[in-house]
């Protein structure tokens, strides 16, 4: 049987099968693959796509992964910090936008207590019971992670970055790669929807390291998916990195559309920063999910991730008809609604 079809009908692949695939893709299997990514997610959720209301809450970092603008070590970024009531009222300006959905990310700030942080989710869910919480702030303690879920969290992404152990050991001086998986099951079994994820382009990744990425995925079954492109920053040590393409990051979304074929997965800020119409690709290669930034712009260009982000002078306001613009240039429809996983039972 043809791969792409066996990939369709089955949902799975072989490493060997994903690598001899991702090693000869043609123009016309890409279009295949997208056509086939495509399909499926409308078969799980029709023609919508998902709008989360993205918060940079810091950009302090106490880790120094080598690709990441906001590392530690960076001296020269400019750091700040979103106090409660700031945030309460970014998440204030997204509700009367309309996003039922919040997105707290941050570096790794220990500022941010555990006792901190659970009031500022008990407040978020007091003040705005019908919007979803998501967390995107890295590693902490299982019992910060259970007392979050407990104060209301409902989701919680951290990407694992790469599958691969050499890799991820390379890129992540003082850390665990071993920490990092056993805390994406953690919050699986705590009752998280998860999101994992990974980047596309890294130095020394091969086609080998991507399946396996790929096939980590199909096998913890993530509630999201985040993947994007590697994209150098002037002050990390892999400054003079190639990065990754919206080319070969396409595929690995459809690819993890067809593996995964329930996932809720984001058309990266990234793929936006790459090529202005690198969302709207994702969008026709299998995503269904946009995060709008509602952090006061007065921040957002400090938390500069990679070189050249998009949207850092763009208010609120413009990000979001800017966005459904996109989406809609796409044949697809916004959905404003908390948009959980279609796999997922609320327990509260
Ligand atoms: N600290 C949290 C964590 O570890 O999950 C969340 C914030 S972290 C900055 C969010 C994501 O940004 C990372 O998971 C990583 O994949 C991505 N990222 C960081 N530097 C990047 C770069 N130079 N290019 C592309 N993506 C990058
Ligand atoms: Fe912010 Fe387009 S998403 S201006």
């Amino acid at each position: 049987m043809d791969l792409l079809q066996k990939l369709d009908e089955t949902n799975s692949l072989t490493k060997e099968e994903i690598v001899r695939l991702l090693k000869n893709m043609t123009a016309e299997k890409k279009e295949k693959l997208f056509d086939l990514a495509l399909k499926t997610r409308t078969r799980y959720y029709g023609n919508r796509v998902f709008m989360r209301g993205l918060i940079e809450i810091s950009n302090y970092c106490r880790r120094n992964c080598l690709y990441c603008g906001i590392r530690g070590m960076n001296a020269n970024a400019e750091r700040y910090r979103l106090s409660e009531s700031e945030i309460l009222e970014c998440c204030q300006d997204g509700y009367n936008l309309g996003y039922r959905t919040f997105v707290l990310q941050s570096g790794e700030d220990m500022w941010y207590t555990k006792e901190i942080l659970v009031g500022l989710v008990t407040r978020i869910k007091q003040l705005f019971p019908d919007a979803a919480v998501t967390l995107s702030i890295g590693e902490r303690d299982i019992a910060t992670y259970d007392a979050l879920y407990k104060a209301g969290a409902d989701r919680f992404l951290l990407r694992h970055e790469t599958a691969s152990r050499e890799l991820y050991e390379k890129l992540h001086p003082g850390m665990s790669y071993d920490d990092r998986m056993g805390i994406l099951r953690k919050l699986k079994q705590i009752g998280y929807q998860v999101g994992a994820g990974f980047m596309v382009g890294l130095p020394g990744q091969k086609e080998e390291h991507l399946a396996e990425d790929l096939l980590f995925l199909k096998e913890f079954q993530p509630e999201m998916i985040g993947i994007g492109p590697f994209i150098p920053h002037s002050e990390t040590p892999l400054k003079e990195e190639k990065g990754g393409t919206v080319e070969d990051t396409l595929v690995l979304v459809a690819f993890s559309r067809l593996l995964v074929p329930e996932a809720l997965i984001p058309a990266t800020t990234a793929l936006g920063t790459l090529s202005p119409t690198g969302r709207e690709q994702a969008l026709m290669a299998g995503a269904n999910v946009v995060m709008p930034n509602l952090t006061p712009t007065l921040f957002r260009e400090k938390y500069d991730l990679y070189e050249n982000k998009i949207c850092t002078g763009d208010e609120p306001a413009h990000c979001r008809s800017c966005i459904e613009r996109r989406i809609n240039s796409t044949g697809s429809i916004v959905d404003l609604g908390r948009g959980d996983n279609v796999r997922f039972i609320p327990e509260k």
